[in-house]
C-alpha cells in the first residue's frame, strides 16, 4: 500500500468537570477522565512510522469542526470519533456524515454502530442467533418497553451509554426498593432508557476480534476484578474504568487469561465472533462477556471501534497474538481500504 493521507478523528469535549460535580451534588455520576498521552497520538505515530501522512483532526462538538472535516481532504479517515458534544449516542451519526461526504473510514459502519449502541436491541438480535445474554427489562421513564421474569439481584444501567458511564457499584441491586431508587437515579441523570439485567456471577472476559471475512478471534484477556475490597459487586463499575487513586481503580488490572481450559476458550471466542458478526461490525471490534462458574457464557456487551490505547484490552490481546502496535494500526487500515 503506497502512501496514504489518513485524518486521524477523535472527539473532544471540553467540560469543567470541577463545576460539573458541584452542581449536581455528591450523588453526579463518575464521569470519564482523559490521560495525557491520548490514543490518537499513538494511532498517528503508527501511521507515521508505516510511512503514511497522518493528519490530526478534533470533533470539538461545534458546527465549525464539521464543517472543517467536510473540507479536509484525505485517502482515509482512522476513526476514533465516539461523542459529539458531549452526546455519547452520536458514534453513529459521525460514521453518518463520513458516509455521505462519501470518505472511507475505518471500523464499523453507520448500521452496526447503532445496533451495538442500543444494548435492548442488541440483546434481541442475540436470542435470535442463540448467542447467551442475561434477561432483562427495558423502560424510560416509567412507560415499561419489554420485560423478562427477572430473579434479584440485578444491574441497573443506561440502554445507552457506554464506559460504565452510569454503572457505579450501586447499579447491582437485591430488592424492589433499591431497584426503584437506583431507577429514579438513572432518569434523573441521563437521557436514556434504562436497562434492568440479571446479574451474571463469574468471570469478566473481553475478546478481540479482528477481520471481515473471516473474523479472528485474539486471545482472552480477563478484567480480575476478584481483588475488589469486601462488599463491592465484581463489576468494571465507573469507579474502576475512571476512579483514579481510588483502591477500586488501582487493584483491578487486565491480563491475558491463562488458565482457561481450550473448551472455555473456544467458546469464549465463537461466542465473540458470532456477537461481532450479529451486530455488523467491521475491521475490529471487542465483545466483553461473562464466564459463570460452570462454564457458560453470557455477552454482556459488543464493542465497535474499541478503545486503540496500547494498555487497552484490546491492544493487550493483539500483543499476545503476535502482533506490534505498530502492525496492528496497519492491519485496520489495510481492512478498511479492503472493504472499501
Ligand atoms: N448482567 C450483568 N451481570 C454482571 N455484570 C454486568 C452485567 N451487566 C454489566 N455488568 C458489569 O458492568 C460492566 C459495564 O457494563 P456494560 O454493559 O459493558 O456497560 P458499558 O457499555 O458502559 O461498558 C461490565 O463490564 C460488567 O462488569
Ligand atoms: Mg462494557
Amino acid at each position: 500500500m503506497g502512501k496514504l493521507k489518513i485524518v486521524v478523528l477523535y472527539d473532544r469535549v471540553v467540560v469543567d468537570e470541577a463545576s460539573e460535580q458541584a452542581a449536581a451534588g455528591d450523588k453526579a455520576p463518575v464521569v470519564r477522565s482523559l490521560d495525557k498521552k491520548e490514543v490518537e497520538e499513538e494511532v498517528a505515530e503508527a501511521l507515521t512510522k508505516l510511512g503514511h501522512e497522518p493528519v490530526m483532526y478534533e470533533l470539538d462538538g461545534t458546527q465549525k469542526s464539521l464543517l472543517g472535516l467536510a473540507r479536509a481532504d484525505c485517502d482515509l479517515v482512522f476513526n476514533l470519533a465516539e461523542s459529539f458534544a458531549d452526546d455519547d449516542t452520536a458514534d453513529f451519526k459521525i460514521a453518518a456524515f463520513l458516509e455521505l461526504l462519501g470518505r472511507k473510514y475505518t471500523g464499523t459502519g453507520t448500521h452496526g454502530l447503532m445496533l451495538a449502541q442500543d444494548k435492548a436491541v442488541a440483546k434481541k438480535i442475540f436470542a435470535f442467533h442463540g448467542i447467551h445474554t442475561p434477561t432483562f427489562a427495558k423502560c424510560y421513564r416509567g412507560r415499561l418497553d419489554f420485560s423478562h421474569d427477572l430473579q434479584f439481584p440485578v444491574i441497573v444501567k443506561p440502554a445507552r451509554e457506554d464506559g460504565s458511564i452510569g454503572i457505579e457499584f450501586s447499579a447491582v441491586v437485591s430488592s424492589i426498593r433499591e431497584l426503584m431508587e437506583r431507577m429514579d437515579w438513572l432518569h434523573a441523570n441521563f437521557e436514556s432508557p434504562v436497562l434492568i439485567e440479571e446479574y451474571i456471577e463469574g468471570r469478566e472476559m473481553y475478546v478481540g476480534i479482528l477481520g471481515n471475512d473471516k473474523p479472528e478471534a485474539l486471545p482472552i484477556v480477563e478484567l480480575d476484578l476478584s481483588k475488589l475490597p469486601d462488599g463491592t459487586p465484581r463489576i468494571a463499575a465507573a469507579e474502576v474504568k475512571w476512579g483514579k487513586g481510588t483502591k477500586a481503580y488501582r487493584d483491578t488490572k487486565s491480563a491475558v487469561a491463562t488458565d482457561l481450559p481450550e473448551e472455555t476458550v473456544a467458546l469464549l471466542q465463537q461466542t465473540a465472533v458470532a456477537a461481532y458478526q450479529a451486530l455488523e461490525l467491521r475491521d475490529y471490534g471487542r465483545v466483553d462477556m461473562r464466564l459463570q462458574p460452570d462454564g457458560r457464557v453470557q455477552v454482556i456487551e459488543v464493542n465497535p471501534n474499541p478503545w486503540l490505547s496500547s494498555r487497552a484490552e484490546f491492544c493487550i490481546a493483539a500483543r499476545k497474538s503476535g502482533r506490534t502496535y505498530t502492525q496492528l494500526v496497519e492491519e485496520i487500515v489495510e481492512l478498511a481500504f479492503a472493504r472499501a
